[in-house]
């Protein structure tokens, strides 16, 4: 394992509240292989921006009467506040609209311009007479060129994945009025160029999903297109030429490039090289399957573009999106739930354990049921877990007054126990290390049905022979469990460690540590009080119908 990294997640535009469907395909991932990292001993930084520019963030703060930059200010706060409720621990939370990013931005842009990878071009642009606007991007609207779906935006079709060249009969979105177009000057990034080398880098890359990379290399072989990098508004990175006045870069085409400048202002500010951070660390960029396009072409092309000068990622975790009772997000139809909103009605670590339960390290999509986020947590997280630990630590209150009783020879079953507290640090690590969470998590809950069964076993209430074996045993496995549970649910985890009457904090610890037998005899426990509470029927109705969800 690299003994550094730097892990980002796709940048939330600062343009509206955080919802369950950004948490779960890149947040939560991102933030439980950060800390599962950091355990490891690995130098690892979580690192995020808000993607503050483009046209409908311009739109949106003209509505409201501030100025962009008040705008998604506020933007910046709110999510990092939302974020931080769900323990979602960034390194560093910082904009796309930085004078740091901006420099990083503008500077990159020079060095590609010197290199030849940029030409200017006439173009011809849609300008809807209506509004007095020529319409970037997602402001048209129209049938796509190559797969002919209806209703996708100019620069993204959300069915095929691709950006299409030109849409067809297209549509302002303001006002719905065909656009006229009109001409006007672009720069244009040479994508074309980059084909052969993004190839070979993906054959190269043996971390990338196998199905992303091959449908990404299929996009290759059929062609790519340049890139047009500029827009004609007033709320973006200025493009430093002077016959390129009045233009700024095209969003995405700064926004990643502040996953950079952002992680190298955070390391200089500390005193380390950020550079030389950046080209020795391991690389991670998690993303949803809607942006691969951009993380897979885009990006990759312009890191080639300044001679890798920042190094290219080693993984692009990416994950399918999260639908709500089976039917897509949209925060249009009002058909989302916000993570504010959630957590008013429950803890963090409820939707953290059903959303990494039901996230596999795959494209397919997940789907949020009410119902079946109680019955797992009712059925797994308390039922499972709450319950192993409240009964193995109220036990030994009750019968050692919370002393950690002397063990005697071990059975067979305790030798059995005793095996899988040993091993479960590999159990569990080498699933996080290839990005399967779901089933880390679900080896941690194996681990914690297999105590249950073993106290049913042991029938320690007899106080017969085994009967010290088995507390001190059961003991030793909750805090296990509550090391290995840390990456996934932080705050349940530590409040495990303080009823076990351990101090500290469990990132001080490493991952291995779980695989120790560390609370010794005579150990005094802390008060056992239970974990969680049980998710009521009733209230998954009313919240059914309070949390946006509603037609
Ligand atoms: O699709 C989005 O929500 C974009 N804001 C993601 C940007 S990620 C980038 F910075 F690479
Ligand atoms: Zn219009």
């Amino acid at each position: 394992m690299n003994k550094k990294a730097i892990i980002t997640s796709a940048l939330p535009y600062a343009n509206g509240e955080i919802h369950l469907g950004h948490v779960a395909s890149t947040y939560l991932p991102a933030d439980v292989t950060t800390r599962f990292l950091k355990l490891n001993g690995v130098e690892a930084y979580y690192v995020c921006a808000t993607d503050d520019y483009g046209t409908p963030i311009l739109l949106q703060s003209e509505k409201e009467g501030k100025t962009p930059a008040e705008y998604v200010a506020h933007w910046n706060k709110r999510d990092y506040e939302d974020f931080t409720a769900l323990n979602i621990g960034f390194d560093y939370f910082y904009k796309t609209s930085s004078s740091e990013n901006i420099a990083f931005v503008q500077d990159v842009f020079q060095k590609l311009n010197d290199a030849g990878h940029i030409y200017e071009k006439e173009i011809i642009q849609f300008y809807c007479n209506n509004d007095k606007k020529f319409l970037p991007d997602r402001y048209v609207k129209g049938t796509c060129p190559d797969c002919k779906a209806e209703d996708q935006y100019s620069d993204l079709c959300e069915s095929c994945g691709r950006v299409p060249e030109e849409i067809i009969n297209p549509k302002c979105s303001i006002c719905g009025q065909p656009p006229t177009k009109e001409k006007t000057k672009h720069y244009f990034f040479k994508l074309k160029n980059f084909g052969d080398s993004i190839f070979k880098w993906l054959d190269e890359n043996e971390h990338l999903q196998k199905d992303v990379k091959k449908y990404v290399q299929n996009w290759i072989k059929s062609g790519l297109i340049d890139w047009d990098i500029t827009r004609d508004i007033s709320w973006g990175v200025p493009v430093p030429l002077d016959a390129a006045e009045g233009k700024v870069f095209y969003g995405w085409f700064d926004n990643h490039l502040a996953y950079i400048s952002t992680a190298i202002k955070f390391l200089n500010d500390k005193g380390i090289d950020g550079k030389e951070f950046w080209n020795s660390a391991d690389i991670y960029h998690f993303i949803g399957k809607d942006i691969v396009y951009h993380h897979f072409l885009f990006l990759p092309a312009m890191r080639l573009g300044i001679n890798s000068e920042y190094k290219l990622p080693d993984y692009i975790p990416t994950r399918g999106h999260l639908t709500l009772q089976a039917k897509k997000i949209s925060k249009s139809r009002n058909w989302y739930i916000g993570l504010k909103d959630f957590l008013k009605n429950y803890r963090a670590d409820y939707l953290r354990y059903y959303l990494i339960s039901i996230n596999p390290y795959s494209q397919d999509d997940l789907n949020f049921d009410w119902n079946d986020f109680a019955t797992r947590i009712n059925s797994e997280l308390i039922g499972n877990l709450g319950n192993f630990v409240n009964r193995a630590l109220g036990f030994t209150k009750k019968t050692f007054d919370g002393i950690v009783p002397e063990t005697e020879s071990f059975d067979e079953k305790d030798t059995e126990a005793e095996q899988k507290i040993k091993s479960l640090a590999t159990d569990v690590g080498l699933l996080l290390e290839q990005n399967h969470l779901d089933r880390a998590l679900k080896k941690v809950m194996e681990f914690s049905s297999f105590f249950n069964q073993y106290f049913q076993h042991k029938e320690p209430w007899k106080k017969g022979p085994g009967t010290a074996n088995c507390v001190f045993l059961s003991v030793n496995a909750a805090r296990s469990m509550a090391i290995a549970l840390f990456s996934f649910l932080p705050e349940s985890a530590q409040k495990i460690w303080e009823q076990l009457g351990l101090s500290g904090k469990i990132d001080e610890l490493t991952w291995s540590d779980m695989s120790e037998l560390g609370i010794p005899s005579g150990h005094v426990l802390g008060n056992a009080s239970p974990l969680f509470a049980k998710v009521e029927a009733s209230d998954i109705e009313i919240l059914k119908k309070q949390l946006g969800p509603s037609e």
